[in-house]
């Protein structure tokens, strides 16, 4: 967890590169609050990081990128906020709709939408259905998220499986587990990245998140650009990853 350090560069190659990157997006109100400025600013200019985040991993050949815009903690965050969070969400899916077909981006909300309005709601499925066939970057908008949310959800419809005979409790195992959450046809985070200074997961993507490299930078999310990306890839690049292996064994793989 090598947050902020002055790291050279390095050239990236391919097997180096995460195939997907999950960003808890942490700060947008300090930074508003640092220039005297009212929260929702924050947010405003977050935006404009989501969108330089999505080019620069499209730049880099990043395959899946899984951003936490709304977890399902925020709902008790003041009234004005959350409305103005809904309508940031709306008018940039209406926005940058052409870009993500232009980018060829596939759009996927991930979360309990059933909570939000049903305006955004009908966007957000029509913004999925116009983009499913696009395949250069899959990007995941985890909204009304919560990793807890996402295992009980699993846990509940592999019990009504079990219940109505289509499987017994022994079928069970990870991987019929991994394809019952709501995030299972990519392959699970190799980088994971939060912003804000807080080096905590908050109950993002818990079940997926077992073998992640944790990644955690003081910079504020609308601070983070296309040069905090690149260190946050490179801090990445010099990681060996074991997964239960000893160090010898995967040299001796290599
Ligand atoms: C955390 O900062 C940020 C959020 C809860 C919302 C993130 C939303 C955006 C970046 C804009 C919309 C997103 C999309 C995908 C279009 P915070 O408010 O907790 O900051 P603080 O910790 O400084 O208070």
């Amino acid at each position: 967890m090598n947050s902020d350090a002055d790291v050279g560069e390095i050239p990236l190659v391919a097997g180096q590169l995460p195939v997907h990157v999950a960003i808890i997006m942490d700060g947008n109100g300090r930074w508003a609050e640092a220039r005297g400025e009212p929260r929702h600013a924050g947010h405003r200019a977050g935006v404009a990081s989501v969108r330089s985040t999505i080019e620069e991993c499209i730049r880099h050949g990043i395959q899946v990128l899984t951003l936490f815009a709304f977890s399902s903690e925020n709902w008790r965050r003041p009234k004005a906020e959350i409305n103005l969070l809904m309508d940031l969400f709306l008018s940039s899916l209406q926005r940058e709709l052409k870009r993500m077909q232009s980018n060829e981006i596939q759009l996927r909300v991930v979360g309990d939408i059933s909570a939000f309005p049903e305006k955004l709601q009908k966007r957000i499925r029509a913004s999925e259905q116009a983009t499913c066939g696009n395949r250069r970057l899959v990007l995941q908008i985890a909204a009304n998220y919560g990793g807890r949310w996402d295992i009980i959800q699993a846990a509940r419809k592999l019990a009504v499986a079990a219940r109505s005979g289509d499987i017994v409790p022994e079928d069970i195992d990870e991987k019929v587990f991994a394809r019952a959450t709501s995030i299972n046809d990519v392959p699970d985070p190799d980088l994971f990245i939060r912003t804000g200074g807080e080096r905590r997961i908050s109950n993002f993507l818990l079940w997926h998140s077992a073998y992640t490299e944790l990644y955690f930078t003081s910079a504020l999310w609308p601070d983070f650009d296309a040069a905090e990306f690149r260190r946050a890839l490179d801090d990445y690049a010099r990681r060996q990853r074991r997964f239960g292996q000893t160090g010898a064994q995967l040299e001796a793989s290599d």
